[in-house]
């Protein structure tokens, strides 16, 4: 069977829009797993949202930035970061649609698979050893590695066969692990390029091939919706996260 995976839209509709209609043009995908951030630093809550949940064979996990806009949403405990992190997530809330808040909360934060018996785990990022059912304020996503030993370590202790997983952002990675595969797509939404990236993986009983994707998007258009809308905290997300200086 081949898989899409996805990961890391925060809140770009552009580059969301672009990926699945070029996943459109491969009917042998099957299935596409989106592991989460789907909101959160982009605009675009609703229509990404919207996406998703309208297309049957997008299985969605939470990510970090989902389940802390949605605590925010909910008047729930949010981590005590940077008051800027907060007023972030609290206007991306403010304007969620509340359609969407049922269909998030019902969403797990891994997806365990057997494909063509293969077991596989699709989930955001690491969670910590006795946090994974812990509330998001309590930080329960480790802390993140740097290198491809360190992520081989860090999901030592996680089953599977293949382990997809995202929250990085970049670069995207394929590790052939003592037998198993590790892959990250990289974040769809949130890059310094013009190029949004995704993975696919054709899983048989024998082997597990593994390719990241990328295709161009406006990321000009994507960047000129934040001063436009005044979000808080958009200088930084558009000079660090998306590498503009001239916006
Ligand atoms: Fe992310
Ligand atoms: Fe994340």
């Amino acid at each position: 069977m081949r898989i899409a995976l996805i990961s890391d839209i925060h809140g770009n509709k552009f580059a969301l829009d672009k990926v699945l209609e070029e996943i459109d043009k491969d009917p042998s995908i099957e299935r596409i797993y989106c592991l989460g951030d789907m909101v959160g630093l982009g605009l675009f809550s609703n229509e990404v949202l919207e996406t998703i949940f309208s297309r049957s064979d997008i299985y969605p996990i939470l990510g970090n930035h989902d389940e802390l806009v949605m605590a925010m949403a909910k008047g729930e405990e949010h981590t005590p970061d940077h008051h800027m992190v907060v007023d972030h997530h609290r206007y991306l809330a403010e304007r969620l649609d509340r359609r969407f808040l049922d269909r998030l909360e019902s969403l797990p934060r891994s997806i365990r698979a057997n494909i063509e018996g293969r077991d596989v785990l699709f989930i955001h990022y690491h969670l910590e050893k006795g946090m994974e059912n812990e509330h998001i304020s309590k930080r329960p996503y480790s802390p993140l590695a740097l290198d491809t030993a360190s992520t081989r370590k860090l999901f030592s202790d996680c089953p599977g066969d293949l382990i997809a997983y995202g929250h990085r952002h970049y670069p995207p990675s394929i590790d052939h692990a003592d037998g198993r595969v590790l892959i990250d797509p990289g974040s769809l939404g949130i890059s310094t390029r013009n190029f949004a990236t995704y993975a696919t993986v054709d899983i048989t009983a024998d082997s597990m091939e593994a390719r990241i994707l990328e295709v161009e998007y406006s990321r000009k258009e994507f960047a000129e919706s934040y001063p436009k809308a005044g979000i808080p905290g958009y200088e930084f997300i558009l000079t660090s996260f998306l590498g503009m200086d001239d916006y």
